[in-house]
């Protein structure tokens, strides 16, 4: 059977895989007295947002992305749509704050496996409505932090700037820009010269995407279903770079790696929303390699496996995978930008 997610107000203690000094007030989005709604998509008149890269944005956009997230931040964290409730919303899907629909004792986890993807795809999605009606704007697109391409493989400019919203303290100083990002960081610094580094990234990509991703159960990680035991086993991408890169970002000298580095924190990060930007990417690109080989999963457990957000309105939605397969029907694309990693066999 598919993975639901119960009623929110049995949302409760985090109890899987918190570091035992987790610097923690709530591992739960704020409660909510009505019931879930269905989700369903936006009408096809519905603007389409155009994700950009984070890399390559003018000073309006940042601009604006600067004034979503300072309103966001500015909402009390009782208020679901808060830049605290919306990080909370990452803890209580990675560390066992939830149960399994009909299934006392298990505990929810979305990652390593496949529900990794289309969880943070609804997630980033809810997200980036609010931030849109925050400042007005229903086309208000999200930015992807592109470090599968050589212009993009460094913190993005805009999350490093101490004075904007984007910023965050708890990350690993030695590597702001202009450091090269290591895609299959594993704690230890690399010797690499920078040209090294990019090939090396260009390489690690193909072999995560292409090499190691032929097929839909391949690509996508472990089957969870109800009443399984979480960690199934990611897909590749979710592995390398996935991973890493959140190491890469956290601050080593907090207790667990905070921010970035660690389940319950990571969305205190706003740079964990354009790694997750790419991540969302990552899926779209796949699918487009070899439209004929790549697909979605067709299991129906996958399919239904649904989950719990808070729209922009804020009202509970619950929403399914086979909810946000198309990201046309969702109404947001990405935009385009240079892929050499594809030709970089290794
Ligand atoms: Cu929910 Cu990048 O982890």
């Amino acid at each position: 059977a598919p993975v639901a997610t119960p009623d929110i107000s049995s949302c409760g203690k985090p109890d899987l895989g918190l570091p035992p000094n987790a610097n923690l007030l709530t591992c739960c989005p704020p409660p909510s007295n009505a019931l879930p709604v269905d989700f369903s998509p936006p009408d096809a008149s519905t603007p389409l947002r155009t994700r950009p890269a984070a890399h390559s944005v003018g000073a309006d956009y940042v601009a604006k992305l600067n004034r979503a997230m300072a309103a966001m931040k500015a909402l009390p964290a009782e208020d679901p749509r808060s830049f605290a409730a919306q990080a909370s919303i990452h803890c209580a899907y990675c560390n066992g704050s939830y149960g399994v629909e009909g299934f006392p004792g298990s505990d929810l986890q979305v990652h390593n496996s496949w529900l990794f993807l289309p969880f943070h795809r609804c997630y980033l999605y809810f997200f980036e409505r609010i931030l849109g009606s925050l400042i007005g704007d229903p086309s208000f697109a999200m930015p992807f932090w592109n470090w599968d391409a050589p212009g993009g493989m460094r913190m993005p400019a805009m999350y490093v700037d101490p004075k904007s919203p984007l910023f965050d303290p708890r990350r690993d100083a030695r590597h702001a820009p202009p450091e090269l990002i290591n895609l299959d960081y594993n704690g230890r610094e690399p010797t690499f010269t920078d040209r090294q580094q990019v090939d090396h990234n260009l390489r690690v990509m193909y072999r995560q995407m292409v090499s190691l991703s032929p097929t839909p159960s391949l690509f996508f990680g472990g089957a969870y279903r109800a009443g399984d035991e979480p960690d199934q086993g990611p897909g590749p991408m979710e592995n390398i770079p996935h991973g890493p890169v959140h190491i890469w970002c956290g601050d080593p000298n907090q207790p667990a790696g905070e921010d970035m580095g660690n389940f319950y924190s990571a969305g205190r990060d706003p740079l964990f929303y354009a790694h997750h930007g790419n991540i969302d990417r990552m899926w779209s690109v796949w699918k487009g390699l070899d439209p004929r080989r790549h697909r979605d999963l067709t299991d129906p457990d996958w399919l239904d496996s649904s989950f719990l957000f808070y729209d922009e309105t804020p009202k509970l939605v619950r929403i399914r995978v086979r909810d946000v397969l198309d990201t046309d029907r969702l109404r947001y694309r990405f935009q385009d930008v240079p892929m050499p990693w594809t030709t970089a066999r290794p």
